[in-house]
């Protein structure tokens, strides 16, 4: 079967697989954020509010905001598009106010032990994410206040909001890995384990990249 370009409907094995890996994505999101919360126990230690809020942030919080535009897998899949850019706005607010607690957290703690900042890869990528993440919220103000951005119009605003999106999402992913490479987590899990958190972190990666590059790739499709 293939795409028919009439009616815009998809071969239903498409539909069918999208679903399944909408849904693999929240347990993933779910189960991996539980697993990090139960591992670095948050507040025994300042040092534990960093993973804990770092995978509350990327892990749990942006994935779920994005999940929830999905045709397929989203928990909001009744109700109005308003309302779901309404909910998507409220948990990107509450993953960029995570991203910030995450990174005031390591940062004390480092301070406290009297140790160098911003020294590892996973530190710089960190950085540098949680400012993308500060710069991709602020960007998205003129989606709800049209008025500030004179000569752009809301589809290509858009556009450049979902492109810039995937490119934060995937700096998340990549610092996420960085932080399961850290001395900390492989000193604190097997190998099986880490390979499986490494493979949950990809995988829910790849079910973002596909739902939003083929949300526009459709939108192109009907246009043409
Ligand atoms: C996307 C999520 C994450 C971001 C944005 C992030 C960001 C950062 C930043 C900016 C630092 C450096 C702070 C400084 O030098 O003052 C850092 C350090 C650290 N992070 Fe993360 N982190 C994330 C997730 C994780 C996770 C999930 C773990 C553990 C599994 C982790 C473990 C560590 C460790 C052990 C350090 C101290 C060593 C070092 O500086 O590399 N991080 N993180």
């Amino acid at each position: 079967m293939v795409y028919n370009k009439e009616t815009g409907s998809e071969p239903r094995i498409y539909g069918c697989t999208r679903t399944a890996s909408a849904l693999l994505s929240h347990c993933i999101c779910i189960g991996f954020t539980v697993f990090i919360a139960l591992l670095s126990r948050p507040g025994t230690s300042w040092f534990s509010w960093h993973p804990f809020f770092m995978t509350l942030a990327f892990s749990f919080f942006m994935t779920e905001a994005i999940l929830l535009f999905s045709p397929h897998g989203s928990p909001l899949k009744r109700f109005s598009h308003k309302t779901k850019g309404r909910v998507h706005g409220i948990l990107q607010g509450l993953c960029a106010s995570c991203a910030v607690l995450g990174l005031a957290a390591i940062y004390y703690n480092k301070h406290l032990n009297g140790k160098a900042h911003f020294t590892s890869w996973h530190g710089v990528l960190g950085l540098l994410t949680v400012c993308v993440v500060g710069l991709q919220s602020l960007a998205a103000v003129p989606l709800i206040y049209h008025s500030l951005a004179k000569g752009w119009s809301l589809a290509k605003l858009k556009r450049y909001h979902a492109a810039t999106g995937m490119v934060t999402y995937l700096l998340g992913s990549a610092s996420l890995l960085l932080g399961l490479s850290s001395a900390w987590f492989t000193g604190s899990v097997g190998e099986y384990t880490w390979y499986l958190s490494a493979l949950c972190s990809a995988l829910n990666a790849l079910v973002i990249m596909s739902q939003v590059s083929s949300a526009y790739t459709a939108k192109k499709r009907l246009m043409s």
